[in-house]
């Protein structure tokens, strides 16, 4: 087993190492409310990425972000899109890919996921895991994304802290090591206590941004709250500091464990904490699996995957942003890449950086980076670019969707209209479309509802097509494959009206509802079904 904290402390070998290894590149996983937009307002005001906390989701009239571009966003208060912020901390370049804070599941999210190197997840102290949080994990898992925990709202009543930590470990199966522990709960939380040292920080101690927690006598604890009950404060500490698994970096890159962390982000308490730890912790980029062979990420030749396409950021210009994330070496402002699914070269004369409100270009930038490369519908989900090289990266997928639809046009003068707009629309991972192959009108598949939303509102503003959508016939949809071509052209043949096109031109079977699937799955002996597909 390789040491990874000698990887990436030792001395890189190269300037380039050098710039890869001090760079995270991380998500932050939660439930809605739990806290995530106050966390990341906190973490940017530590990079001195914005000057005033409560730009990042400002709710009403201050809501006049980069990303408030779509009305339905503004009549909801919520964030569709998932755009990606970088600061400084510590002499280390954090990129945090932010996600949708919307409840509604979106292919996006999952997406982003492909993309970062490490995860935050973010708990309500006084909910503990909950159902999307749980969801989203179980997308780092695949991954094996190792996960660092900031139990959250400390300041209020939170439940008990080794059943947090248990309800970690049964429901996610993750082992838990905590790096800090409360010190008193809801009104009478004081601080944290830093295992490590034996120091405690305090609440209202200053110094919540950074330094080392103050070395206080758990005794002097009463004076400051006649409430503590010291000597339980004493035993649990005790308790916790032996009864703790100690942490162990390998099985936390492995995403076998994760370190926690306890605070406040209103308060913007424990989250200096919480940066050092991924700044120390977390793995610098990884190495990329590609179609030929895996890439790493201090090879000197650019490389490069899109995850995420996205439109209108700004409503005056009608552009279309891809978002790119570095797999390898060093993007240079003006450089030509290769496009390899198409073998043409795709210049990149302006790269963008994204901080909290505002873009910028890039003049470079360095594996484990996400860069913003405007384009008019050339890039798509799932593109390598590179310096030359004709490798493909595996792993960013399509989700089988949840909801199917069928694409009612109230104008059926327009058909020839509405099958270019979905076509551009799922090669940016808005919707998938699928083609039934007896013809009949294109479904849409989503992943969450809001993506349906999303959809209507693009037709009509960009298109000018109102459409509707109807429920169908089919509920469920599979990618299908088989080693034996011939196999599966008789299935395809046996189920006609069932089998569609998707966007790439490969099978998708549609089904109506589990049963039906489980049936036919049975039958179809040397066909594989499949609920996630590798975009290429
Ligand atoms: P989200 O992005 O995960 O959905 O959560 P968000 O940060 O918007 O926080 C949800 C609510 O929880 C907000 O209150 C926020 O102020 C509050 N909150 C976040 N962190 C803490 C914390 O550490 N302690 C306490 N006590 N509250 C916290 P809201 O009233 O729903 O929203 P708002 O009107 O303040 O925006």
């Amino acid at each position: 087993m390789p040491d990874l904290a000698l990887k990436t402390e030792s001395t890189p070998a190269s300037p380039l190492a050098a710039e890869v290894a001090r760079r995270r590149t991380f998500a932050i996983i939660s439930h809605p409310d739990a806290g995530k937009t106050t966390l990341t307002e906190k973490l940017l005001l530590f990079g001195g990425a914005i000057n005033l906390a409560g730009q990042v989701k400002a709710k009403g009239e201050r809501r006049n972000t980069r990303s408030d571009w779509m009305k339905i966003e503004r009549d909801r208060g919520i964030s569709v899109v998932t755009s990606v912020m970088t600061f400084e901390f510590d002499g280390r370049v954090f990129n945090l890919l932010d996600t949708p804070g919307h409840e509604d599941f979106s292919e996006d999210t999952y997406r982003t996921l492909t993309a970062v190197d490490s995860a935050v997840m973010v708990i309500d102290a006084a909910k503990g895991i909950e159902a999307r949080t749980r969801k989203l994990f179980e997308v780092c898992r695949l991954r094996d994304i190792p996960i660092v925990t900031f139990i959250n709202k400390m300041d209020r009543e939170s439940r008990d802290t080794f059943d947090l930590l248990d309800e970690i470990e049964k429901t996610l199966a993750l082992d838990t090591t905590p790096m800090t522990w409360p010190v008193g709960r809801g009104r009478d939380f004081l601080g944290t206590y830093d295992i490590a040292t034996g120091g405690i920080r305090l609440l209202d101690g200053g110094g919540a941004k950074t330094g080392a927690a103050e070395r206080i006598d758990i005794a002097d604890l009463a004076t400051r709250n006649a409430n503590l009950n010291v000597d339980e404060i004493r035993e649990e500490l005790a308790l916790a500091t032996e009864a703790c698994k100690p942490f162990e970096l390998e099985a936390f890159r492995e995403g076998h464990l994760t370190p926690v962390y306890f605070g406040s982000a209103l308060r913007n308490f424990g989250v200096g904490d919480l940066l050092e730890g991924l700044g120390k912790f977390a793995p610098p980029p990884r190495a990329q699996e590609s179609n030929l062979r895996k890439v790493e990420a201090d090879e000197p030749r650019m490389t490069a995957f899109v995850f995420k396409i996205q439109a209108n950021m700004d409503p005056n210009h009608r552009d279309r942003i891809a978002f790119a994330r570095l797999c390898s070496g060093k993007l240079t402002r003006g450089m030509k890449a290769k496009l390899v699914r198409t073998g043409k070269p795709m210049p990149l004369s302006s790269p963008q950086f994204f901080f909290a409100q505002d873009r910028a270009i890039a003049d470079e930038a360095f594996a484990g980076d996400v860069v913003g490369i405007p384009n008019h519908g050339t890039l798509r989900i799932g593109d390598t670019l590179t310096e030359g090289e004709d490798v493909t990266f595996v792993g960013v997928p399509s989700f089988a969707p949840e909801i199917v639809r069928r694409v009612r046009l109230t104008d059926a003068m327009k058909a020839k209209k509405l099958k270019e707009a979905l076509q551009q629309m799922s090669e940016e991972g808005v919707v998938q479309v699928f083609r039934p192959r007896d013809g009949a009108p294109a479904l849409v598949g989503v992943v969450g509802m809001l993506q349906l939303d999303v959809l209507k509102a693009r037709l009509d503003a960009e298109y000018s097509l109102p459409v509707d959508f109807e429920v169908c016939e089919f509920q469920l949809a599979r990618w299908i494959s088989s080693d034996d071509r011939k196999k599966l052209d008789v299935f395809i043949a046996a189920n006609g009206s069932g089998v569609a096109d998707d966007v790439d031109g490969d099978p998708v079977f549609l089904a109506k509802n589990e049963f039906y699937l489980g049936y036919t799955r049975e039958r179809a002996e040397g066909i594989v079904f499949s609920s996630v597909k590798d975009v290429k």
